[in-house]
């Protein structure tokens, strides 16, 4: 960007109209949160639309980038065609984005694939031009396509995590281990080695938002999204698996200092939307607990919701001072710095060395080496007090991995 910007191809405004009026094209990428009843909320792109509409003096073509309920796009064309100002031609082409938090510039260079969706020879050979030095695979849709493979792709990721928490929850019936039974899984082409990671839940700006909004779209027309839907029940009721767990194992948490690490969604951002620490810190709160919270990052954000003062919580700069004598750990964010702390750790700082990790980032058999009571998720529990262990018991075993 520094050097694109000191050749002088790249400039920042917060001037719209010197920003659009001469533009061969616009790229709209603004957000599309979720209201109350699951759809998204379109008013951003409406009043980009009409700031285009208004100030383009040339021919242009206005690319939407923004998460859409499909046909959107045809009514962003309506409604810049209803406020154009001068009379020059303007398409509106859609571009989903499939870039992922922390990762955006790899994402972009590197990316799987370009989608374009276009309705008209003129715009799909622009966009051609303007991808085409990127030297990536460009599928070219239809409009409606197009913004119907953004969804598509990603309640596809999150019925993938909602099903491998799924099956995490019977492996622990069962005495199955998930981790294992993914890497089985993994070596199937058809099926792939990513996003099999079993979680506390999946979280973000992203996944919640785009199930629930093609649940939307699809009750709209009159369908029911069955698969999504599973999806979404899966993950509503993973992100408190861990909480309820400890409530049943501690019968109270009323004067426990509990530490919390992890706070952020996934690690590499500060974003704490849907994250499941949101689900879980107001349910210790309730209970009477003193949380103590870590992130390396999150802490900020995570403070403006519940400020030091007004709750029973604090915000600590390690891993060890929210562990030092504390009575439970949740791990709800696998960040490097919580996974560096080492198991010997929690059995020597914490009163009980009593662990529920929502991101299974410990191997089994190092926590029952290290004397730590330890749950995950769909993994068997290292539990020294026989009369703890609710499911089968683990059984370490001595398995070869190929790998
Ligand atoms: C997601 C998609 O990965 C991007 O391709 C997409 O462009 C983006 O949404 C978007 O629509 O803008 P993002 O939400 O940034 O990106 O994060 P992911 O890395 O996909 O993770 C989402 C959630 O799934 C996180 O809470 C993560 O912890 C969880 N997850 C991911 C699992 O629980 N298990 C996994 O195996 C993988």
């Amino acid at each position: 960007m520094q050097k694109n910007y000191a050749a002088g191809r790249l400039r920042f405004t917060t001037d719209n109209t010197r920003a659009y009026k001469d533009a061969d094209a616009i790229f709209i990428g603004v957000g599309t949160p979720e209201q109350p009843d699951g759809s998204a909320n379109l008013s951003y792109i409406a009043t980009v639309a009409r700031q285009i509409a208004e100030t383009i003096e040339k021919d242009c073509l206005v690319v939407v980038k923004s998460t859409v309920p499909v046909g959107t796009n045809d009514k962003v064309e309506q409604f810049i065609h209803d406020f154009l100002v001068h009379d020059v031609k303007v398409e509106v082409a859609s571009n989903p984005e499939f870039l992922a938090q922390g990762t955006a510039v790899r994402d972009t260079l590197e990316a799987a694939r370009i989608i374009i969706g276009t309705d008209s020879q003129w715009a799909e050979e622009m966009l051609m031009k303007i991808y085409e030095p990127f030297n990536l695979p460009i599928v070219s849709v239809s409009r409606r396509s197009a913004e119907m493979i953004k969804y598509a792709a990603n309640d596809f990721l999150a019925l993938k995590i909602s099903y491998m928490n799924d099956i995490a929850n019977l492996c622990e019936l069962v005495g199955a281990d998930i981790q294992d039974v993914a890497r089985g899984m993994s070596f199937d082409e058809r099926i792939g080695s990513k996003f099999l990671n079993a979680s506390i839940g999946y979280g973000g700006s992203c996944f919640p938002k785009d199930t629930k909004a093609l649940d939307y779209l699809a009750r709209q027309n009159g369908y029911e999204l069955r698969t999504v839907k599973a999806a979404i029940a899966v993950n509503n009721d993973q992100k408190t698996i861990l909480y309820k767990k400890a409530s049943n194992r501690l019968i109270t948490f009323d004067g426990l200092k509990v530490a919390v690490l992890g706070l952020t969604f996934k690690p590499g951002t500060d974003d704490l939307r849907e994250a499941p620490s949101l689900e879980n810190v107001p349910l210790l709160l309730e209970r009477g607990a003193h949380v103590y919270a870590y992130d390396p990052v999150g802490c900020d954000n995570f403070k403006q919701r519940y400020p030091e003062g007004e709750y029973n919580i604090k915000y600590v700069d390690k891993p060890e001072e929210a562990l030092s004598g504390a009575n439970v750990c949740f791990i709800f964010t696998e960040w490097s710095e919580i996974k560096a702390v080492q198991p010997k750790e929690y059995k020597k700082l914490m009163r009980t060395p009593l662990v529920y990790d929502g991101r299974n980032i410990y191997g089994i058999e190092e926590m029952q080496d290290a004397g730590v009571e330890y749950y995950s998720i769909g993994r068997q529990a290292v539990v020294e007090n026989k009369d703890l262990k609710s499911n089968n018991s683990y059984n370490p075993g001595h398995r070869q991995y190929i790998a």
